[in-house]
């Protein structure tokens, strides 16, 4: 069902994305070591990685990095979402287990492998080296793939910070069969994080391939609400359509949020309580950034201040004493970072239209 509010897992649910698709399945097959998949929310990023994972024929871990942001950076965690990864592999892969089993701290039961790090010398590296091998030995590719990865920046382990970078370069210098897929909503955080450009990070200099996943242009919006209304047997007035395309600006995620609940209710006054319902929930995430002055400046976009000077004007006119010029860089460049807002020709604009609507109302 096109309009299944959950990320995508099969490609009869995933609308278009052929090419982006074929970019992956290319990668895999002779790209570089390491690709990058980078795109706003809820654009549709862990759709395409999904569906791809499940279609490629290869063995693939797949690690969900937000899931650290609700159990804690541990990497304990960590080491239970790789277990949990080898046990899908285990199924069809089973000679992985061979290459495992010889390691301290990998505990196989009946069903499952469990890894004990605690006390024991097991590394997130030697685990990755005995893949690597069973992948050398059977002509295999292994592919690594870490949804939302900025967040591994915040990773703790047994004696402090974990520089998952550090890991991937290893790997990238060393383990020949493993390759990595790391996708990211902010996009400025990711690419800081992964420092391929930055002479002091582990990565710097690597090769990487990148793919930018975009929106949907207005036919291909039309086409998707529409495709999506029939499989629900649903036919809303055409103005209907015409409304969610104009107010969501070809973001599929908001298509199918939208589409999924006229679908349930479908009469036209669901449509502004639907509007309402996404404003609220763009607004506990920015409420969740770090000063009153991200919410200002935000705010100060939304009714037109465009340029870095006027944005300076209104944020300190509404909290009513000054701003440094560093201050007011700092918070934009954060929002760039976040790729909440993006700057074109000196003029900084909102990405998504929910969030510049509900900002306008604060
Ligand atoms: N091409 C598509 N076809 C059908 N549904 C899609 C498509 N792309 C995205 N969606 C839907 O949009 C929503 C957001 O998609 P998804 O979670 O894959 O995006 P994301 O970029 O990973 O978002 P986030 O940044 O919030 O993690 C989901 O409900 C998903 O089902
Ligand atoms: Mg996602």
């Amino acid at each position: 069902m096109l309009f299944d509010p959950r990320p995508k897992i099969s490609r009869r649910d995933l609308y278009d994305r052929e090419l982006e698709l074929r970019v992956l399945d290319e990668f895999a097959r002779k790209g570089s070591p390491i690709l990058v998949v980078l795109g706003i929310r809820r654009i549709g990023k862990t759709s395409i990685l999904r569906v791809f994972l499940n279609e490629v024929n290869l063995p693939y871990i797949y690690i969900d990095a937000r899931l650290f942001e609700e159990h804690g950076f541990r990497k304990d965690l960590l080491y239970k979402m790789l277990s949990d990864g080898l046990n899908k592999l285990r199924s069809r892969w089973t000679s992985i287990l061979k290459y495992l089993k010889v390691l301290e701290g990998v505990e196989m039961g009946v069903a499952t492998i469990r890894f004990n790090w605690r006390g024991k010398p097991l590394s997130i590296l030697d685990v990755f080296a005995k893949l690597d091998e069973w992948a050398s030995d059977n002509g295999e590719t292994i592919i690594i793939a870490i949804d939302e990865a900025q967040l591994l920046r915040y990773l703790k382990g047994g004696k402090g910070r974990i520089d998952f970078t550090e890991i991937m370069s290893y790997c990238y210098d060393n383990l020949r069969n493993l390759k990595f897929i790391v996708t990211g909503s902010e996009v400025g955080v990711l690419k800081d994080f992964l420092g391929f450009n930055n002479p002091n990070s582990p990565l710097y200099g690597r090769v990487r391939d990148e793919l930018t996943i975009t929106r949907f242009n207005r036919d291909k919006s039309i086409d998707f609400l529409e495709k999506g209304f029939s499989e629900c047997s649903v036919r809303p007035p055409y103005n209907i359509i015409e409304e969610i395309v104009d107010r969501v600006d070809g973001i599929p995620g908001w298509l199918t949020y939208f589409g999924y609940k006229y679908c349930k209710k479908p009469n036209p006054e669901i449509i502004r309580e639907v509007f309402n319902e996404a404003k609220m929930m763009v607004l506990s995430e920015i409420r969740k950034l770090p000063s009153k002055y991200y919410i200002y400046a935000l705010k100060a976009i939304s009714i037109g201040y465009r340029r870095w000077k006027n944005i300076k004007q209104a944020v300190e006119l509404w909290i009513n004493h000054p701003l440094t010029n560093a201050q007011i860089s700092r918070v934009l460049q954060t929002l760039l970072k976040l790729s909440i807002i993006e700057k074109e020709e000196g003029e900084y604009r909102i990405m998504d239209p929910i969030i510049a609507e509900a900002l306008k109302e604060l």
